[in-house]
């Protein structure tokens, strides 16, 4: 079967119960949580709109109910804003979803990992190429990183994942990529291993929560046993593509914050705090002045500044 040499749909696999933010999770999603005044989910639908993708599939679950109304019409909200005359706000509130992005939702009836999730989209991605974000990674790049990727697909028509070097002794978070360098960007995967420990792990090449994907992974995703962590994982599936596919690892241009660890959603709010055109020049002056504060020890006994 001849495959499209273009991506049009998106697969945001947000069924996880994001069980490190509790409390914070305990009744939202942890893909709702903000970073300065935007979702988590947000962002990587925009990134997913930048690359010129107009179909979002969701795989969701139980307690995502406000994944689905953020992308929906607020009725009561625009009425509101409307009698207030508050036009900027009703715009902004409905271009979290422009006319021409359609979304699709699909309930992931258990957690069973990334790789079954991705599955659970098979019918909808209709036998095509398609992306796979993860919105637990905020990536920021110009232009945004799924755009870059897919213009790589664009150019050599095999799958493509985003990947990055990182500190040896944390490559049992990550899917580690071996393979060969085929210039300073790319890299000809030759193999792939969930979560590696350090003294396994064939290199530091981590996956980052982006890939361009062929339709060819689905029925290799539903010959993998439970891999890592007792789930069915993604990395397992592209990692079968190899016997017959090409599969290209990019060091893709720009930065990722590790949204899914307390640690990394605090540093992107600084880091998109500061450059936030309204309340920018104010957070870094102030971010700035606590500097100072902290250098000079001159915060009294309370260590609050
Ligand atoms: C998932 C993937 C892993 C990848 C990571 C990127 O892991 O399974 O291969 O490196 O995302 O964030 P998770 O973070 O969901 O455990």
């Amino acid at each position: 079967m001849k495959v499209k040499n273009r991506v049009e749909e998106a697969v945001f696999a947000v069924a996880d119960l994001g069980t490190h933010f509790l409390p914070a999770t305990k009744a939202s999603p942890k893909e709702m949580l903000a970073v300065v005044d935007k979702p988590l989910i947000q962002y990587a639908v925009e990134e997913a709109y930048a690359a010129g993708i107009r179909e979002m599939i969701f795989v969701t679950g139980r307690n995502k109910r406000a994944i689905e109304d953020h992308f929906d019409t607020a009725y009561e909200l625009e009425a509101e804003l409307s009698a207030a005359g508050n036009d900027a706000l009703i715009a902004l509130v409905r271009s979290i979803k422009p006319d021409d992005m359609d979304c699709v939702y699909i309930r992931q009836p258990r957690a069973l990992g990334l790789g079954h999730a991705v599955l659970c989209a098979e019918r909808v991605v209709r036998g095509e190429p398609f992306a796979v974000l993860l919105a637990d990674d905020l990536m920021i790049g110009e232009p945004p990183i799924m755009r870059q990727m897919i213009e790589l697909f664009g150019e050599h028509g095999c799958s493509i994942l985003a990947v990055q070097e990182v500190p040896k002794d944390q490559t049992r978070r990550y899917g580690i990529v071996k393979g060969k360098a085929l210039s300073a960007d790319l890299v000809n995967v030759e193999g792939l291993i969930e979560k590696p420990h350090p003294n396994v792990a064939p290199s530091n090449l981590a996956i980052a929560g982006r890939y361009v994907l062929t339709p060819a992974v689905f029925d290799l995703i539903r010959e993998q046993p439970r891999g890592t962590g007792g789930e069915i994982q993604l990395t397992d599936g592209i990692s079968a593509l190899l016997a017959t596919e090409q599969v290209l690892a990019y060091r893709y241009h720009g930065k990722r914050y590790d949204c899914g660890s307390k640690l990394g959603l605090m540093q992107a709010s600084v880091v998109l705090g500061e450059v936030h055109p309204e309340l920018g020049g104010e957070f870094a002056a102030w971010l700035r002045d606590r500097q100072k504060i902290l250098e000079a020890r001159d915060y009294g006994d309370r260590g609050l500044v």
